[in-house]
């Protein structure tokens, strides 16, 4: 099932009406904000495919600000729904960029199938001939423990899932200390600092910052150095995804143990979080906080469990979800010598081992459909 992101633009009065117009299983409601300065500013910072304005009148100061949004959101689509006829909102309306008025009197249902055909019509012209689309799905890799296995996770999954035929990009985004290029060998390269210091995301500078494993997983990389982290901001991180979103089939971010503002900007962006936790009662403490704040977030949805190194304690997995009440998706052996040498040799368990516990564990995970 396809997820259209759709941002909301309307007055505080007509919110309540937008957010049901836009009630369907198709649509991923991202919220609604006002046409003014600051909405501005949230739409350039949002990953979205439709911006839904709701309004009876635009003035010129609005056609301005919706203008802003079309010249530099190239694949976003701008629909105006309305209550008038007048044709003088609909001659600002054409003129601002805006791709189809619907009025409030149609049919819910009829709104709702113009704004998927307007999405569709607009990714099919943003495609270049012979240019595959691609439908992906984000993945984030988190736990609030250093050293649990998120990278040795999200290595192995991007691997498999590259193995199994499909496109993979992995972003390291734990941004002071990430070191998927030592698991994955990757020699001195671009990182994601050098692409936010040239400040251009436009697709094709994006794909050259990214470096090509010899299994094709497509790979961005952490900052060469602590001190560069907080160069790269939450919006950084949209406007990538922005730009490679039609790219790549899956995803995947790779995070570091703390809550900060790009990681929960990832998650915030992902469809499924992998949570990494171990068989210890100091973790499982840890989660059940986290998963706390998450709730408050509404992020607790998407969050999926992975107890690793099962076998290193006298904690099973019915005391794991008995303790968190949360169900635990897969869990993956203790095997120290599998993964240490496959961590020093820069080799993914699953290329390197898959015979192994841990590799059969992941690669029959990652051959599931519904991953
Ligand atoms: N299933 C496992 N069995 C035994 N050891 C494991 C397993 N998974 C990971 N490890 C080991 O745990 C250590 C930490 O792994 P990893 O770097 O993947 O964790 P992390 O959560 O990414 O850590 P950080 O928070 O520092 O980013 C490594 O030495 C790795 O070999
Ligand atoms: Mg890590």
């Amino acid at each position: 099932m396809k997820h259209y992101k759709i941002l909301a633009m309307a007055s505080m009065e007509n919110e309540k009406k937008a957010e049901e117009l836009l009630d369907n299983d198709s649509f991923k409601y991202m919220g609604t904000v006002l046409l003014d300065s600051k909405g501005v500013g949230k739409v350039m910072n949002t990953s979205v495919d439709a911006l839904v304005i709701v309004t009876d009148v635009l003035t010129s100061e609005d056609t301005k600000l919706l203008e802003r949004i079309y010249m530099s959101k190239k694949n976003l689509v701008m629909i105006l729904l309305t209550g008038t006829r007048d044709i003088e909102i609909l001659t600002e309306a054409m003129s601002c960029g805006i791709g189809k008025v619907l009025t409030t009197d149609m049919e819910q249902s009829q709104i709702q199938e113009e704004i998927i055909s307007e999405i569709a019509k607009n990714r099919s012209r943003g495609t270049d001939a012979g240019e595959q689309k691609y439908d992906s799905k984000i993945l984030s890799v988190f736990g609030t423990k250093g050293g649990a296995g998120k990278t040795t996770v999200s290595v192995n999954m991007a691997v498999a899932l590259q193995k199994k035929g499909k496109k993979v990009l992995l972003i390291d985004l734990d941004l002071q200390f990430g070191d998927v290029g030592v698991f994955m060998d990757i020699p001195v390269y671009d990182t994601i600092s050098d692409l936010v210091a040239e400040n251009d995301y436009s697709l094709a500078t994006v794909n050259s910052y990214l470096y090509t494993h010899s299994s094709g997983v497509r790979v961005l990389l952490a900052p060469q150095s602590p001190e560069f982290a907080e160069l790269v901001k939450p919006t950084h991180v949209n406007a990538i995804i922005d730009a490679v979103k039609d790219s790549y089939d899956y995803i995947i971010f790779d995070l570091g143990p703390t809550l900060d503002d790009c990681v929960l900007q990832a998650l915030e962006l992902s469809d499924t979080v992998y949570f990494i936790i171990t068989p210890e009662i100091s973790t499982l403490k840890n989660a059940k906080n986290c998963m706390n704040v998450l709730n408050t977030l509404e992020l607790s949805k998407k969050v999926k469990f992975i107890l690793n190194k099962d076998g290193d304690s006298y904690v099973k997995k019915k005391d794991v979800e008995s303790t968190l009440d949360e169900d635990i998706e897969l869990v993956i052996s203790s095997d120290p010598k599998t993964t240490i040498a496959s961590i020093n040799r820069g080799v993914p368990i699953v290329i390197a081992s898959p015979k192994s516990k841990v590799g059969k564990e992941i690669i029959r995970f990652v051959n599931r459909d519904e991953i």
